[in-house]
Parts: C-alpha cells; sequence; structure tokens
C-alpha cells in the first residue's frame, strides 16, 4: 500500500510544475489529549517519568527518584554537595544524563512505538542510555502508545528523483551529520558526527536517521525538519522547500543493510587471581551499584534493581558491597545465591550478563533480563572478572 502511495504521489509529483497539496501537508499542530485513568495508572506502575519529561505527567515529584534530572543537577553544580564531592560525581556520571522528551514522540508511528516498547533498540548512537526492556503486556504497549501518539497523519513524502538528489545536496551543505548518524547511506559521516560533539548537547539525543523512514509518520517528516520540536532546534535557512527536499532524501535513499551483531563467545576464566575490590571497581560500583544499592547511598531508595521500581517487584539485590552481593535476591519470596549454577553450569549473575549481549543482537533469553537493564552489554573483559572471581571463591 506504501508503495503505491509514493508511485502515485511521484506521479502527481512529476506531471506538474508545482509541487502539490498531496504530496506537501501543511504543518500538524500536536494534539494534546488528555490520558485515560488507564493510561496514567500504567504510566505511574512502569515509571516513565523517572526518566522521561511524559506529557500530561508531572516529573518524578521526588528528586531522589528522577534519574535524569538528579544527574543533571549534579552536572550543572545545582546539587547540594561539598564541591569536591560533586566534582567526583560529575567525572562518574556520563550515561544517564539526557533522555528524550515524550511530549514530541506524537510526531512517531503508533505502531512502531508498541513495538519499540515490547523490542527497544538502540536509537541514538550519541546516548548510552537506551530504552530499559520492561516488563511489558503487548496490551499495555498498545494503551501507551495510543497515548503517546493520538493521531496518526498518513500523508505521503514526495520521492521524485531530483527532489531526492536536492534534499542529499542540503543534507550536506547543512551539514546534518554534525548532530545526527544516517547508517548505511551516502552521507553518513562518522568522523564528522563525532567532532559534532563538543558543547552541543542535542547532539546526543540525535537519532540515528535510517530509522526515520520507519517510526516518524510520513506526513509529518517535511514539517519536522521545518519546524524541529523537543532538543532539535529550527536551523535558518530551512523553509518549506528545503524542508521537503530534505524529507524526501531521508525517507528514500537507498540504504545498505546493517551488519548483523553476532553474540560474542565468554572469554576463558583469567590465571590471575581476581579480588573483590577489582570486580567491584571494574563492575559493580561502575555500573550497577546505582540501581542495585542501599538506601543511604542511593539517597532513600535501594535502587528499582533493589527495593523496585519501573514496575519490576523489589528483588532486594544490593551489589554495592561483599556482604550484600552475597545475600542474593529475592525470587518467589525466598533469596537465592546470584551466583547459583543453571543447568549449564553458568553462574546465574554471568546469564544476565550475557543476555544483554543477546538483547544487543536482536534476540532475548527466556526468563533472563540482560543486565545492566538500559545500559550497554559489558565488555566481555568485564564478564571475564567477574566470573574468575567466582570460580576462585569469590575471594574478599
Ligand atoms: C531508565 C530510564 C527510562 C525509563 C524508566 C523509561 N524510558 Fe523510555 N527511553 C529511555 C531512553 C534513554 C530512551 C532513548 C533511547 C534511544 O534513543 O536509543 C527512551 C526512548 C523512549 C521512546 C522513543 C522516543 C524517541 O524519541 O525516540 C519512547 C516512546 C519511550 N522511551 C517510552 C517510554 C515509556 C512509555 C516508558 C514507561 C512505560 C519509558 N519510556 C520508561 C529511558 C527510559
Ligand atoms: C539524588 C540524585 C540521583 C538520583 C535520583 C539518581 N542518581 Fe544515579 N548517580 C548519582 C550519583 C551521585 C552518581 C555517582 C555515584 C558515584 O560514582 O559515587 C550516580 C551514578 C549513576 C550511574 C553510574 C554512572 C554512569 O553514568 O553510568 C548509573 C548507571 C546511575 N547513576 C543510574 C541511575 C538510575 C537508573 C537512576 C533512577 C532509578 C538514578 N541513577 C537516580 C545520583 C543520582
Ligand atoms: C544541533 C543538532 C542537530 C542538527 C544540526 C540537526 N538535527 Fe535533526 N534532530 C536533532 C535532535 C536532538 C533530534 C531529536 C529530538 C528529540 O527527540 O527531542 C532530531 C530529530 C530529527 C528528525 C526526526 C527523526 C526521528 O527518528 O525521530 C529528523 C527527520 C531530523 N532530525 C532531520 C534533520 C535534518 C535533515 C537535519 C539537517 C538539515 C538535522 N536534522 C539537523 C538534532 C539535530
Ligand atoms: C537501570 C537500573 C539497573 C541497572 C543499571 C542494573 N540493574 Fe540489575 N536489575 C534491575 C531491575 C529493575 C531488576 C529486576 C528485574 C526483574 O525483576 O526482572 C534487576 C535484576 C537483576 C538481577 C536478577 C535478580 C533476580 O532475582 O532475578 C541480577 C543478577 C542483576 N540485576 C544484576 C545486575 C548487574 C550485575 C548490573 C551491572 C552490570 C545491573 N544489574 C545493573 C535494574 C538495574
Amino acid at each position: 500500500v506504501k508503495r503505491a502511495l509514493v508511485i502515485a504521489a511521484l506521479a502527481v509529483a512529476c506531471s506538474r510544475e508545482e509541487p502539490t497539496q498531496e504530496v506537501t501537508r501543511p504543518q500538524v499542530a500536536p494534539i494534546v489529549r488528555a490520558p485515560s485513568a488507564r493510561q496514567l495508572a500504567l504510566a505511574d506502575k512502569l515509571e516513565c517519568n523517572r526518566c522521561h519529561h511524559v506529557p500530561s505527567v508531572p516529573a518524578a515529584a521526588v528528586r531522589d527518584k528522577n534519574c535524569f534530572a538528579c544527574h543533571q543537577q549534579i552536572h550543572q553544580g545545582a546539587f547540594d554537595a561539598e564541591p569536591d564531592v560533586l566534582a567526583k560525581w560529575q567525572g562518574r556520571i556520563q550515561s544517564m544524563r539526557y533522555a528524550p522528551s515524550l511530549v514530541v514522540a506524537d510526531r512517531l508511528q503508533r505502531a512502531w512505538v508498541k513495538q519499540f516498547l515490547l523490542h527497544p533498540h538502540d536509537v541514538r548512537p550519541g546516548s548510552i542510555a537506551q530504552m530499559p526492556r520492561l516488563a511489558i503486556t503487548d496490551a499495555e504497549a498498545d494503551e501507551l502508545a495510543r497515548w503517546l501518539v493520538p493521531v496518526e497523519d498518513r500523508g505521503v513524502v514526495a520521492s521524485d528523483p531530483s527532489l531526492v538528489a536536492h534534499g542529499e545536496k542540503l543534507y550536506r551543505d547543512f551539514a546534518c551529520a554534525r548532530c545526527h548518524r544516517f547508517t548505511g547511506s551516502r552521507v553518513d559521516e562518522a568522523a564528522m558526527h563525532a567532532s559534532g560533539r563538543a558543547g552541543n548537547e542535542a547532539w546526543v539525543l540525535a537519532p540515528d536517521l535510517r530509522f526515520a523512514r520507519e517510526r516518524v509518520q510520513p506526513g509529518q517528516l517535511a514539517s519536522w525538519i521545518e519546524n524541529p520540536r523537543g532538543a532539535m532546534e529550527k536551523l535558518a535557512g530551512i523553509g518549506p522547500d528545503e524542508a521537503r527536499a530534505l524529507a524526501a532524501f531521508v525517507a528514500t535513499t537507498p540504504l545498505a543493510p546493517l551488519a548483523k551483531v553476532e553474540v560474542p563467545k565468554r572469554l576463558p576464566i583469567l590465571e590471575r587471581e581476581v579480588p573483590w575490590a577489582e570486580v567491584s571497581a571494574k563492575v559493580f560500583h561502575d555500573t550497577c551499584w546505582h540501581c542495585h544499592a542501599v538506601p543511604d547511598l542511593a539517597r532513600g531508595d535501594g535502587g528499582p534493581g533493589n527495593s523496585g521500581g519501573f514496575g519490576f517487584p523489589g528483588r532486594g539485590l544490593d551489589l554495592s558491597s561483599y556482604t550484600g552481593i552475597s545475600q542474593g535476591s529475592v525470587r518467589d519470596g525466598e533469596r537465592e545465591s546470584i551466583f547459583a549454577k543453571l543447568p549449564d553450569g553458568t553462574p546465574r549473575v554471568i546469564a544476565h550478563l550475557m543476555a544483554r549481549h543477546v538483547e544487543a543482537a536482536g534476540g532475548v533469553v527466556d526468563g533472563v533480563r540482560g543486565m545492566p537493564l538500559g545500559l550497554p552489554a559489558l565488555t566481555l573483559e568485564q564478564i571475564q572478572l567477574v566470573e574468575t572471581w567466582i570460580a576462585q571463591g569469590r575471594p574478599q
């Protein structure tokens, strides 16, 4: 159907001199629709507002629960702590500083949003943080997608070859690659993208444009490029004609397939001794700690991996100390060691770490959620360190 529409649009575009209203849509004003009680209850249960700005929902009221806002305050120096402590934290907090606002998710296709909630993948090359894989049902994802995307504009993107070629030239002239990767396309410039980072806050939130054709509503693409919202600012010199050509280019330029991500093999156990201090510094304190802490360290909240959050029950898993990690986690009301061997001999915690590699390759491991949640998989060297420490009897 889509193809037929594009071809019809092409025929229309080719048969006349001037662009027609059929192919360029006027800017669609965002439609704010009040969420239903069910939708609000869902967002409350899953705590979307601990990371996102959610339409009609105030940010997590307690500062101590709002992951990105607190990290941002620390970076802005607005957090009440000693200067040397602040400086140390500023150096440590890199991964979770900016999350996209869901207020502008109304540009996306509803079906895409639903699929993304069920099977999130990495969209923004500049962001270390990713959308976590939540425990969410098909019906819940559907409900949330209907709220975030109240109406859809199924308009078509103009696509005659001369327009697409003009769009490509504009893409280079405006140096969109300062902020955007466009992987698999002719205009993707990793080096220009990398150099665009310094002092550019929008850089972190710029999506890889290879996904735009499957996630942005066709009827919204040109109007977004002309009058962007959220973290993308309006670019001087882009009027309706430029936006139309850029949209045609972004939506139709050929893309090389993504390189297949292979699930890597674990490295063998190390010969040398690995003490607790080393695994703690290089793994648990580095990445896991803040979601699996004790209330004191995490300022009144044990973190979602300890006292519960994002819709997950409290697992009681504290990775901030030797004693904490030795106490394991709560499953079906009972404490269980995270070092217990699964039927294939893999310690449970290692299975969770490898599951994140499977998720990065587009799969899931049944019953084993990838860790760290919402962050890239650990390196094989980090996993090897944990596995060696376990194999050596977990020396203190
Ligand atoms: C732990 C933080 C966190 C929580 C909790 C969270 N998200 Fe996200 N979400 C993210 C991050 C980070 C991204 C950006 C990921 C990317 O671009 O690769 C994202 C992306 C999204 C996107 C895509 C938007 C866009 O512009 O690309 C949607 C839609 C979304 N989240 C909806 C939700 C909903 C609904 C909830 C609650 C059910 C939720 N998120 C909970 C961190 C979170
Ligand atoms: C009250 C402020 C505050 C809140 C709220 C907060 N953090 Fe943190 N976070 C910190 C501080 C401070 C550090 C650095 C701690 C250190 O290294 O000693 C940190 C570090 C981290 C790190 C490791 C550094 C990095 O950037 O990768 C992660 C991951 C993290 N936090 C995740 C979260 C998540 C997820 C939430 C929400 C559930 C959250 N934080 C809520 C203050 C906060
Ligand atoms: C200064 C950085 C910056 C520049 C330069 C920039 N963008 Fe963006 N762009 C962004 C950010 C950030 C977003 C995501 C906004 C958000 O989620 O709040 C975005 C979103 C988009 C989207 C929506 C894609 C999606 O998947 O949601 C399109 C299309 C887009 N930009 C096209 C362009 C084009 C074409 C150019 C060059 C003319 C350009 N951008 C230049 C930062 C930039
Ligand atoms: C963004 C927050 C977050 C981060 C970062 C995180 N976790 Fe988790 N973790 C959770 C949540 C929430 C759960 C509960 C998931 C569930 O119930 O399925 C969990 C569950 C677990 C479990 C399983 C517990 C059980 O009983 O099933 C293990 C093991 C685990 N995490 C280890 C880690 C390790 C190791 C790291 C660091 C490499 C890490 N986590 C980083 C939030 C996080």
